[in-house]
C-alpha cells in the first residue's frame, strides 16, 4: 500500500470519526436525562475518543452496495455503544480491573462499579433500539437482519462466550494455538464481522459478496487481536491509553504467550495481507478497506 492511501485512510478515519460521534451524540439525547448519572456514565464510556475502526468498516462496506450514508452511520453508531459497553464491562474490577480506558478515567473509576455495569448494559440496549427504527433501512426485513446479526455477534456464541473463555483461561491456561484462535475470534473477531457485513446486509448484497467479507474480517479480526496483544507488551500507555503489561501480570493467554513475540507479528502480517486479497474481487471499492488491514497491524494505538 502507498504512502498516499495512508494517508488518505487516515483522514478517511478521521472523517468517519467525526461523523459518528456526532450520530452518537445526537442519538444518546434521547437515551437518557442529561444530568442523570446512568446517562453521564453511558456518555462517558463513548463520547471519548478510540480509533472508532468499527464504525469506519460499518461505513465502508456500506459504500460499496451504494447505501443511504445516514443509514450505515446509525448502524455505526450502534456498534459503537456495543463495543464501547464491551470495553466499560472489560475494564471493571471483576474482570481486566483497568483504570484508564482510551487516555481517561475509566467509567467506574469516575462513578462505580454498579453505575459501570449500569451504563454498559445501557447501551447494549440502546443499540438494538437504534437498529430496529426505521430510520435505520426502510425495509423491516433488512432491520430484523441487522438486529440479529449484532445478537449473535455480542452474545454468547461471539463476544460475551469469548470474554468468558478469556477469563476462565487465566486460572486454566490455554497452550494450543487453535484454541486461543477460536477465543480472540468470538471475543474481538465477531464484532468486527459484524461491521464489515453490517453493509452487506444493509445493501442486500449477494452471497458472494457477504462471504468475501466475511472472510476479510476473519482474518483481520484475529490480526487485530494479536497486534492488541503485541501492545501489551510492546506498546505504551501514553499511545495506547490503557494501561500496558496486564496481560502476563494476571497469566492471560494471548498469541504472544503461545508464539512468542516474533511469531506473533509474522502471523499478524500474513493474516492482514490474507485478509485484503479477499477483498480483491471488488476492485477499488475495497481499497480503504484493504489498507485498513495494513494500519491493524502498524497501529500503535
Ligand atoms: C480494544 O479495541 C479492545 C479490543 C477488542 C482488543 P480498540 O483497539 O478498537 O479500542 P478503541 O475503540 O480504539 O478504544
Ligand atoms: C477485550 O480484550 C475485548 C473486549 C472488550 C470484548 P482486551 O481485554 O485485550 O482489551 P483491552 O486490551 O482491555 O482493550
Ligand atoms: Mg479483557
Ligand atoms: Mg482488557
Ligand atoms: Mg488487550
Amino acid at each position: 500500500m502507498s504512502a498516499n492511501t495512508n494517508l488518505s485512510l487516515a483522514q478517511m478515519m478521521a472523517d468517519a470519526a467525526t461523523q459518528v460521534e456526532a450520530e452518537m451524540g445526537t442519538l444518546l439525547l434521547t437515551a437518557g436525562e442529561s444530568g442523570h448519572q446512568l446517562y453521564e456514565a453511558m456518555r462517558h464510556g463513548t463520547m471519548n475518543g478510540g480509533k472508532r475502526m468499527r464504525p469506519f468498516m460499518v461505513m465502508q462496506s456500506a459504500a460499496m452496495f451504494g447505501v443511504d450514508a445516514a443509514c450505515a452511520l446509525r448502524v455505526a453508531a450502534a456498534i459503537e455503544f456495543v463495543h464501547s459497553y464491551s470495553l466499560i464491562h472489560d475494564d471493571l474490577p471483576a474482570m481486566d480491573d483497568a483504570d484508564l480506558r482510551r487516555g481517561k478515567p475509566t467509567v467506574h473509576k469516575v462513578f462505580d462499579d454498579a453505575t459501570a455495569v449500569l451504563a454498559g448494559d445501557g447501551l447494549l440496549t440502546f443499540a438494538f433500539e437504534v437498529l430496529s427504527e426505521p430510520d435505520t433501512h426502510a425495509d423491516a426485513n433488512v432491520r430484523c437482519r441487522l438486529v440479529k446479526a449484532l445478537a449473535l455477534a455480542a452474545g454468547p456464541l461471539g463476544m460475551v462466550g469469548g470474554q468468558m473463555l478469556d477469563l476462565l483461561a487465566e486460572t486454566a491456561p490455554i497452550e494450543d494455538a487453535a484454541e486461543i484462535t477460536r477465543l480472540q475470534q468470538m471475543k474481538t473477531g465477531a464484532l468486527i464481522s459484524f461491521s464489515c457485513e453490517a453493509g452487506a446486509i444493509l445493501g442486500k448484497a449477494s452471497h458472494t459478496a457477504r462471504h468475501a467479507l466475511h472472510n476479510y474480517a476473519h482474518d483481520l479480526g484475529l490480526a487485530f487481536q494479536i497486534v492488541d496483544d503485541l501492545l501489551d507488551v510492546q506498546g505504551n500507555e501514553a499511545e495506547t491509553g490503557k494501561p500496558v503489561g496486564r496481560d502476563s501480570e494476571v497469566g492471560k493467554a494471548t498469541f504472544v504467550s503461545i508464539l512468542g513475540i516474533d511469531r506473533a507479528r509474522d502471523q499478524a502480517d500474513v493474516l492482514a495481507t490474507q485478509a485484503a486479497a479477499h477483498l480483491d474481487m471488488f476492485e477499488d471499492r475495497a481499497a480503504y478497506l484493504q489498507a485498513l488491514a495494513r494500519f491493524v497491524v502498524e497501529r500503535k494505538t
